[in-house]
């Protein structure tokens, strides 16, 4: 791999969570750079308060430390580029194409979860973790314990969508390679510019028929756009919606 800001890469079997691992050492002040993989977290995080489940050694877990220079409106850009970095690393090593849900889910051609990446600031530094699916659920029989049927019909794996192994080395390797130019284009406004372009056109929400749950309720419309500062836009019967956070629901269209 060429030289990259991500040299400090700390490897564990077993962490609570990757994502609260590295905003400690935020907090003590690492720099920009260091990443964490660890084989099995007892307490991954997920968004919105949830857990993130995997079983030990079969999924990519790992969290990247970034101190990027932005303006505050524009950090979304750096979750984005993970999951970007993501997206293309997973065409390279894995051959398969996925794409980005908003607001940060990594989605197969049939809608099912591959990954999903939570971003945590401390200060002006971002811990942005991702769980890549690299070789479970290879089917709906490895999700049936009652904690994970919430997934059921809605998982899948790298290894399940390519037919073959995938290494979650050389998935690290590429992610990491991917993402270098991405960093760095965070602390330039041209590169920020390029970096929401090609979040567009990853973004397999906009265009789509959604339901968007709210702390308020649902509501039902179409993703037509994203704000300058990362918020969907979903036109419904009654007239355009911004959404800041919520659970994004891709609905099938008949006909
Ligand atoms: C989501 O889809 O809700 C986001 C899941 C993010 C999971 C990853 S696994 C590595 C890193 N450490 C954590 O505790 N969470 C993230």
């Amino acid at each position: 791999m060429p030289a990259t800001r991500f040299a400090d890469v700390r490897r564990f079997d077993e962490l609570d969570s990757t994502n609260r691992y590295l905003l400690d050492e935020a907090r003590r002040g690492a720099p920009d750079g260091v990443v964490v993989v660890a084989d099995r977290q007892s307490a991954g995080r997920g968004r919105l308060g949830r857990r993130w489940e995997a079983p030990p050694g079969a999924c990519l877990l790992a969290s990247v430390l970034l101190r990027p220079r932005l303006p505050l409106s524009e950090r979304y850009l750096t979750t984005a580029c993970v999951a970007l970095a993501a997206v293309e690393a997973t065409a390279e090593v894995g051959g398969v194409a996925l794409g980005v849900k908003w607001p940060n889910d990594l989605l197969a051609p049939d809608g099912r979860k591959v990954a999903g990446v939570l971003a945590e600031a401390e200060g002006d530094a971002v811990v942005v973790g991702i769980g890549v699916n690299v070789a479970w659920p290879t089917d709906d029989a490895d999700l049936a314990a009652p904690a994970l049927a919430d997934l059921a019909g809605r998982a899948t794996s790298l290894a399940a969508l390519a037919g073959q192994v995938v290494s979650r080395g050389d998935l690290l390797d590429g992610l990491l390679a991917a993402l270098e130019p991405r960093a760095a284009a965070l602390d330039e406004a041209a590169g920020r510019r390029r970096l929401a372009a090609e979040l567009r056109s990853a973004c397999t929400t906009l265009g789509a028929r959604v339901r968007v749950d709210l702390a308020d309720g649902p509501i039902w419309g179409t993703a037509v756009d994203l704000t300058a500062d990362g918020r969907l836009v979903v036109e419904t019967a009654t007239g355009r919606q911004v959404v800041a956070a919520g659970d994004v629901t891709h609905l099938r269209t008949t006909g």
